[in-house]
């Protein structure tokens, strides 16, 4: 098959400071499904993932674990790549950014920025903690300036450093990010970048640090090393052969058409990244697509929240397409969700034994019932034949249009509307009825065809999703020619051919006793639950942010201060009283995007939570999460207080936007 032309594809580069867990599965699962499909479109595509193995961070651990850095990195990084393998990732390459071929060009990377004024020598002041030997952002702070990691005070020191002149491409990146609106997905994204960073003033950032040594070292200044940002983001291309002898894969793939990334590091890939791309007059990725996170009971897992999932456990008990297509159907991407072992098994009770499993054991079983295991050719045909083939020759288009929008979860809820017409079509036509009687086979004979050619199709849409699954479908059908299993072949109905011979094999997804395994889930698991620590994603400290000038007069912000707020409109879905609280009401709240926050607001005195339920309110969404009475508080709502301190809720006019519209 001719090319249909090169897709690039990418996940962040994960900290090998502790075992993967479901999280990162999420996304390297996401990029391998999306990759597999261009693949099955005829594309050229290019999968590539891999580790971030330098810093302080993973110095630290490797000295706990009384280890050296690199053979304690080489042992994260082994069990990472057995977990892909284990989920069935299909990388094209796998990058580390403690291989040589990444080290080399991130020094060209480095010197080149160096000698052409990007990068500039100066101090790093920031509160160091002298204990872990790290400086510390003041978002990293806790409370009173104490070390977020041992709790101690910190204090302000100074470090020399270079910095990557940043400040000098925001007006052009402003701009670029306005025009190229397909840039930062989804859209909201966009908004929060411009708004919270990039219009308020973007300050240099610290590329290179001398108090640690686990680093890519500035090899015209041998005390620095290379910090975390321009060593990590640079694998993209360094991966693809940047700056060495053979560029031909960087010629061949770069730009990148989607990079994927969690939503804490949209940041990092939408200034930085285009920032240092543009420095090196190369073109930016043609998408980065910020996707939400697997929550765990509305907390994002953490190994000291003592909420981590790990994969292998699950995928023993349910093999791994039953975890794949769970990841990939339950929440939209882009969406923050939550992971709960309960939904994973409903949903693979539902939708893999009842409603895909069933389709296939029925349609092979009662063409072996009554055509001698042979798929008859069609004969009689009914007006609702002509309904069911109509969605078999719309479905391509929209999975298409779907997967291109990275819309996982929807592409596949509608791959199984094919299902269930299909199963609704059982029920309607009645084989089992038709088959009493002579005159009910030439009916019978287009109803079985047209079930084991659907089924055929579904063994190729779920084949990204789901790569085990369709062997095991096409094994049950009888089909063994390849040019049946490609995505043109689903194109038009009516290609399986009769005269097949169908095998009953086992159950695609047996049925689950959800009872019974969650109580197993929940006892400790195996080797892969006591896997190292989580990998927390490390905000790059930064330099000291520049304190701008401020207007004269008291309590004067600057129209750039107050766009740092980000004011939303919400639709509270559920609301009750906080126990034990008689101020407190506990809002549920749905901010758009299919994003959901729980917020906690005093205001139980003037409001029934029962009034509560079906206003749209306005929420400050970007204030930090607080925790009141052990719930987490996740914005403000905005109230009015008259002079007695009564409180009233802002709302908006008319009621009838939206949920997530943006308030200014
Ligand atoms: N090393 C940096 C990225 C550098 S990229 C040039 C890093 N590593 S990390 O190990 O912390 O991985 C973060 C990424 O893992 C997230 O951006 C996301 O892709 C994935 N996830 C980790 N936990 C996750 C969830 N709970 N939910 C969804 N994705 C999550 O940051």
């Amino acid at each position: 098959m001719q090319s249909k032309g090169t897709f690039y594809i990418t996940t962040p580069i994960y900290y090998p400071s502790g075992n993967m867990h479901i999280g990162h599965t999420y996304t390297t699962v996401a990029a391998d499904a999306m990759a597999r499909f261009k693949k099955q479109l005829g594309y050229d595509a290019y999968f590539l993932t891999g580790t971030d193995e330098h810093g302080q961070k993973i110095e630290r651990k490797a000295k706990e674990a009384g280890k050296a850095p690199q053979a304690f990195v080489d042992e994260i990084v082994a069990a990472t790549k057995e977990l892909w393998k284990l989920m069935d990732i299909e990388y094209d390459d796998f990058i580390r950014t403690t291989d040589r071929r990444h080290e080399i060009a991130v020094q060209n990377i480095f010197r080149k920025f160096y000698e052409q004024g990007d990068i500039y020598k100066s101090a790093y002041e920031g509160q160091y903690c002298a204990e872990c030997e790290a400086f510390w952002t003041p978002t990293q702070l806790k409370e009173g300036n104490l070390c977020p990691d041992c709790g101690r005070p910190t204090e302000v020191a100074h470090e020399e450093s270079y910095f990557f002149r940043m400040s000098k491409y925001r007006d052009w990146l402003i701009d670029y990010i306005e025009t190229h609106p397909d840039f930062i997905q989804p859209p909201s994204r966009a908004n929060e970048m411009l708004n919270n960073f990039l219009r308020p003033g973007l300050t240099d950032l610290c590329v290179s640090r001398t108090s640690f040594k686990w680093g890519v070292p500035v090899d015209f200044d041998p005390g620095h090393v290379i910090y975390v940002w321009i060593d990590a983001l640079s694998n993209y291309i360094t991966a693809l052969g940047y700056s060495s002898d053979d560029e031909s894969l960087l010629n061949r793939y770069w730009p990148a058409d989607v990079q994927l990334v969690g939503k804490e590091i949209v940041r990092f890939h939408t200034i930085y990244w285009p920032i240092m791309l543009h420095a090196l007059g190369l073109p930016l990725p043609k998408q980065v697509f910020g996707h939400g996170w697997l929550l765990f009971g509305n907390d994002k897992m953490s190994k000291s929240k003592g909420n981590v999932v790990y994969p292998a456990p699950i995928v023993k008990r349910y093999g791994v397409d039953a975890l794949r297509y769970y990841l990939m159907r339950e929440m939209p991407f882009g969406s923050d969700g939550n992971y709960t072992n309960e939904a994973l098994l409903t949903r693979t009770n539902a939708d893999l034994a009842n409603d895909l499993g069933n389709l296939l054991s029925r349609t092979v079983a009662m063409i072996e019932k009554y055509f001698a295991g042979v798929v008859p050719a069609p004969d009689k045909k009914e007006d609702i034949d002509a309904a069911l083939v109509a969605r078999f020759e719309a479905l391509p288009a929209i999975v298409e249009r779907e997967m291109n929008a990275l819309q996982f979860s929807v592409a596949l809820s509608e791959i199984w509307k094919l299902i269930g017409d299909c199963n609704r079509y059982i029920d309607t036509t009645q084989p089992w009825v038709l088959g009493k009687s002579e005159e009910g086979l030439p009916r019978l004979r287009t109803v079985l065809y047209n079930l084991a050619e659907c089924c055929r199709a579904v063994a190729v849409y779920v084949a990204p999703t789901m790569p085990s699954t369709p062997a095991r479908i096409f094994g049950q059908l009888g089909v063994e020619d390849p040019a049946l299993k490609t995505w043109d072949s689903v194109r038009r109905f009516g290609q399986l051919k009769p005269g097949t011979l169908v095998k009953k094999g086992e159950p695609l997804f047996p049925r689950i006793d959800v009872k019974k395994e969650l109580g197993a889930l929940s006892e400790p698991a195996g080797p892969a639950a006591e896997a190292a620590p989580l990998p927390e994603a490390a905000p790059a400290p930064e330099a000291a942010p520049v304190v701008e000038e401020k207007e004269e007069g008291f309590g004067v912000i600057s129209a750039e201060e107050f766009f740092k707020v980000q004011l939303v409109t919400a639709k509270v879905v559920a609301c009750e009283r906080v126990p034990k609280s008689d101020k407190l009401l506990k809002e549920t709240l749905d901010i758009g995007n299919g994003e959901v926050r729980t917020v906690l607001s005093g205001i139980a005195q003037w409001y029934a939570p029962e009034d509560m339920v079906g206003r749209t309110v306005a929420l400050v969404k970007n204030l930090a999460p607080r925790k009141m009475r052990g719930i987490l508080s996740e914005g403000m709502l905005l109230c009015a207080a008259d002079d007695s301190g009564n409180l009233k809720l802002v709302t908006v006019d008319g009621g009838e936007f939206a949920p997530g519209a943006e308030i200014r």
